[in-house]
């Protein structure tokens, strides 16, 4: 899964194209990579190229259906450009439009392979065409349905988001325990793994969706040993979490230090049922508040509302009491979200102070890096971040 891979003689744009391919982005994308690689036109260099290394090193026959969509894109702008297409092409395409039925499409349950390669720049100071990049690789079964499993077989950009931001704050889940709620395919439980916490406990409350993301961390050698350990020695755990029968006394003993979510801000039915679910791993019965007021000046104004924007917030992220002790001590959720419908979130947001959960928006103040330059699908800009913590007053 982890790769260190020297791409001395691969330009930029090279390694964005064959990125780009295998986590199957849409076709247009990928063929205008390949465009920007052959410096305008999809020579024969780079169709050889693409042939050699793009769907040689693909699971073709997991994503034939994604392959004939490519195939079909790539060789009309090839020949619309006048240029020759490689007969190897042309005979991929055929084997395709023999082989992948459209009905099948249709019915939507066609599953395939994505990998993401998230690319760390090694030396900056290289020009941003000629970078060097350390490669972590994580491959994932996903659904073409996006409604498939509850929505947890298909990848969302707040899932992408919130794995750059694991992979770029590493520290803050050094020796911590880590739940995520509604963890759809698991991508950031491979994220998670990647940092030093101490456990990593992924949860959703859809069947089909949890035996998709055991799949997934199987590929990505994360399965585990008869006591939850996976090889890199933090625990991992997958369970069956609904948010609306998930009983108190069962989600006080998991104590997390962080909960995570992702794209699970959406649904005003699910809504009071996850703000509850928050508000009970959040609060820590057995923290001593005392301890917490000591050395505070002032305890929350009562006029204080619940959410923090980041122009309200002062330094984008609060702890509780302004202590900066008691970050330490009491457990803090990062969730990313992206907004779709302002009414749902405000929802939220009320829910969330009714339930004494401050929410800050963090975006700005703890920027990912952009490790993902390729997956052009993904608006990172539409995502936020948001900090949530237990008001204990
Ligand atoms: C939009 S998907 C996001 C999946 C994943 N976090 C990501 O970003 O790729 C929402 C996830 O929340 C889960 N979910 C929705 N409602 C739920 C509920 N009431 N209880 C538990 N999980 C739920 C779904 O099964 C799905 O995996």
């Amino acid at each position: 899964m982890e790769k260190e891979e020297e791409l001395h003689e691969s330009s930029t744009p090279c390694l964005h194209l064959v990125s780009a391919f295998l986590a199957c982005e849409p076709p247009d994308f990928v063929v205008s990579f390949a465009r920007d690689f052959g410096g305008g036109s999809i020579t024969e260099r780079v169709q050889s190229f693409i042939w050699n290394v793009c769907i040689k090193k693909s699971d073709v026959k997991c994503n034939l259906p994604y392959l004939k969509r490519f195939l079909k894109k790539l060789i009309v702008e090839i020949e619309s450009n006048g240029d020759v297409v490689l007969d190897e092409l042309y005979e991929k395409y055929i084997y395709c439009l023999a082989s992948v039925k459209d009905d099948e499409l249709a019915k939507g349950s066609t599953r395939m392979l994505r990998r993401f390669s998230f690319l760390f720049p090694k030396d900056c100071s290289q020009p941003s065409s000629f970078q060097i990049f350390r490669k972590l690789e994580v491959t994932l079964q996903c659904s073409l349905n996006m409604l498939e499993g509850d929505t947890g077989c298909s990848i969302w950009p707040s899932g992408l988001f919130l794995s750059e931001f694991i992979l770029s704050f590493p520290e803050v889940f050094s020796d911590k325990s880590c739940l995520e709620v509604g963890s759809g395919v698991g991508l950031v439980g491979v994220c998670l793994a990647q940092t030093n916490c101490s456990k990593v406990i992924l949860t959703d409350g859809d069947l089909s969706t949890l035996a998709n993301m055991n799949l997934n961390l199987e590929l990505n050698q994360l399965g585990t040993d008869m006591l939850g350990h996976t090889q890199r020695n933090n625990t991992l755990q997958c369970l069956y979490l609904p948010w609306e029968s998930a009983a108190e006394n069962e989600l006080r003993e998991f104590m997390p230090d962080i909960v995570l979510g992702a794209d699970v801000i959406y649904d005003p039915l699910c809504l009071p049922h996850l703000v509850r679910v928050l508000a009970i791993l959040l609060k820590r019965e057995d923290l001593n508040v005392s301890h917490l007021n000591n050395g505070c000046k002032d305890s929350y104004p009562p006029d204080r509302r619940c959410f923090e924007s980041e122009e309200t917030s002062s330094a984008g992220e609060l702890d509780i009491y302004g202590d900066p002790h008691a970050e330490h001590l009491s457990p803090v959720a990062y969730i990313a979200s992206v907004i779709r419908t302002i009414d749902t979130f405000n929802y939220f947001l009320s829910l969330a102070e009714k339930e004494k959960l401050l929410v800050s928006d963090i975006t700005e103040t703890m920027k990912p890096l952009d490790l993902l330059p390729y997956v052009k699908s993904y608006q990172r800009s539409n995502v936020r971040m948001f900090k949530i913590s237990y008001l204990y007053k």
